[in-house]
């Protein structure tokens, strides 16, 4: 069987179109590959290395554009970080509380964990004025759900529209613990809390409807904060007046990233691929579970803990996926796939159901209406819902002229999707895959080889 054909363009005005021609008899994926490090755990061991006392050692970062933006604002704010050119990665943190002042606005890109995560440490620091902003994306996205319970702490935080969105300047406060009942599951907003409690003078609790991404819990334990967690009502207290201490971090392969393959693979009959080194913290393994249900075949070899998280090497055969419904409390346990998750309904057979996703709407992009419109310009069949999406699979795509929006987990979705789709398609502007995934295209000719 051939390969595809996978051509990247540079346009005039320096963004990429990546052009997938599938041969006509179709081809399959074959190989033992590696994802690029996980996208939440090198934020919070950049932030965490940059607000301990001492050196942290990072191995496996990720060197996508997103955890640049991270290094960048704590750069800015005192702490020394090593060029991010290799994946052995060295932080000398600053200590708690002592950010110095930028001289200028922080630019958090496209990231909502740096902009999020940072605004609580920010607030926590007396005496000190920043100002943070990001790109078009992310001045779009909501900011309140952290604002205000940072607001109930006392800290000042000043924004457009009501003070909902970047750019935000922050006066630091010395803040009050609080107990937060955050009405979203949202790693992002339980992280930020966190961070402000760990410079208060007291416990700072916060609880969710639905367990999110537990890896900020995790690595502030591993650098000496103390925690308590209650399974029971999804809560984590913090001590405030934390001392943290620099630590080796062994960031996995992102989950998220493996996705692409996973859903690569199980859906391009006569595939079979290894995807090595990821992580499976169960607060990020919904993606496996949703597929299991679908049918796909895959495989977790090699199950291990590497530096307090578990990771293990997942083996992917092709197979016959039907429709699920997916909803309820594993929706924030695979939240960023289910763009790919829509590409792997496509291919089922039956009516998939996607509820509860709501959050969807606030991310890099819209990714239930961006993820729609682009899917059906290939021939599938996708009916927004205002909480997610129904999809009609058993569909056979065409290629055609779709675009990421700038945003990568679409990019690369729909690149997976043109695997599968007779002729030509091509994906505008899929530069947007540095963010997280900078050597998608090299993986992608290498599994279709
Ligand atoms: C992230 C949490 C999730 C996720 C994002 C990364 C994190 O966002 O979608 O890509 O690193 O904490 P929310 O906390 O907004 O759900």
């Amino acid at each position: 069987m051939s390969a595809a054909v996978i051509t990247l363009k540079t346009q005039e005005n320096a963004s990429h179109n990546l052009i997938i021609q599938r041969p006509p008899a179709g081809l399959s994926l074959q190989g033992r590959i590696r994802v690029p490090g996980d996208k939440s755990i090198s934020h919070r061991a950049l932030m965490l290395g940059a607000i301990a006392e001492g050196e942290t050692e990072i191995q496996g970062l990720l060197l996508g554009e997103d955890p640049r933006s991270t290094a960048h604002c704590f750069r800015a704010l005192g702490a020394e970080i090593s060029e991010l050119n290799t994946e052995l990665v060295r932080v000398k943190g600053i200590g708690l509380g002592n950010f110095q002042e930028p001289v200028d606005v922080l630019n958090a890109g496209n990231s909502g964990t740096t902009i999020r995560l940072m605004l609580g440490l920010l607030a926590s620091h007396p005496g000190r004025f920043f100002t943070v902003t990001g790109d078009d994306s992310l001045r779009s996205r909501p900011m309140s759900r952290v604002v205000k319970p940072l607001q109930q702490m006392s800290a000042e935080i000043w924004g457009r529209k009501g003070n909902t969105l970047a750019p935000l300047a922050i006066q630091g406060q010395a803040l009050k613990p609080i107990h937060y009942h955050s009405p979203i599951a949202s790693a992002q907003v339980k992280s930020c809390i966190l961070l402000a409690g760990l410079n208060t003078d007291g416990k700072t609790t916060v609880s969710e409807p639905a367990l999110s991404r537990d890896h900020s819990e995790r690595m502030l334990r591993a650098f000496g904060a103390e925690l308590s967690i209650d399974p029971e009502t999804n809560s984590v207290t913090v001590t405030g007046n934390a001392k943290l201490y620099g630590q080796k971090v062994v960031v996995p392969g992102d989950i998220s990233s493996a996705a692409f393959w996973l859903v690569a693979g199980s859906i391009i009959p006569g595939s079979e691929l290894v995807v090595e080194n990821v992580g499976v913290n169960p607060t990020r393994t919904g993606i496996l579970e949703a597929l299991e249900m679908m049918g796909a075949d895959i495989q977790l070899e090699n199950q291990r803990e590497v530096a307090g998280e578990p990771v293990a090497d997942l083996r992917v055969r092709s197979s016959r996926l039907k429709s699920c419904t997916i909803a309820g409390d594993i929706i924030p346990r695979l939240i960023d796939e289910i763009p790919i998750l829509a590409v792997a309904a496509t291919f089922a057979e039956g009516t998939t159901i996607i509820r509860d996703a709501a959050e969807l709407r606030v991310k890099e992009s819209d990714r239930i209406t961006v993820m729609a419109q682009q899917l059906n310009k290939m021939g599938a069949k996708i009916t927004e819902l205002p909480d997610g999406m129904e999809i009609t699979g058993g569909t056979t795509l065409v290629g055609a002229e779709v675009d990421s929006h700038t945003d990568h987990r679409i990019g690369m979705s729909l690149a997976i999707a043109a695997l599968n789709a007779s002729g030509t398609t091509t994906i505008h502007r899929a530069e947007a895959a540095a963010i997280s995934y900078p050597n998608f295209t090299n993986t992608l000719v290498e599994v279709c080889r």
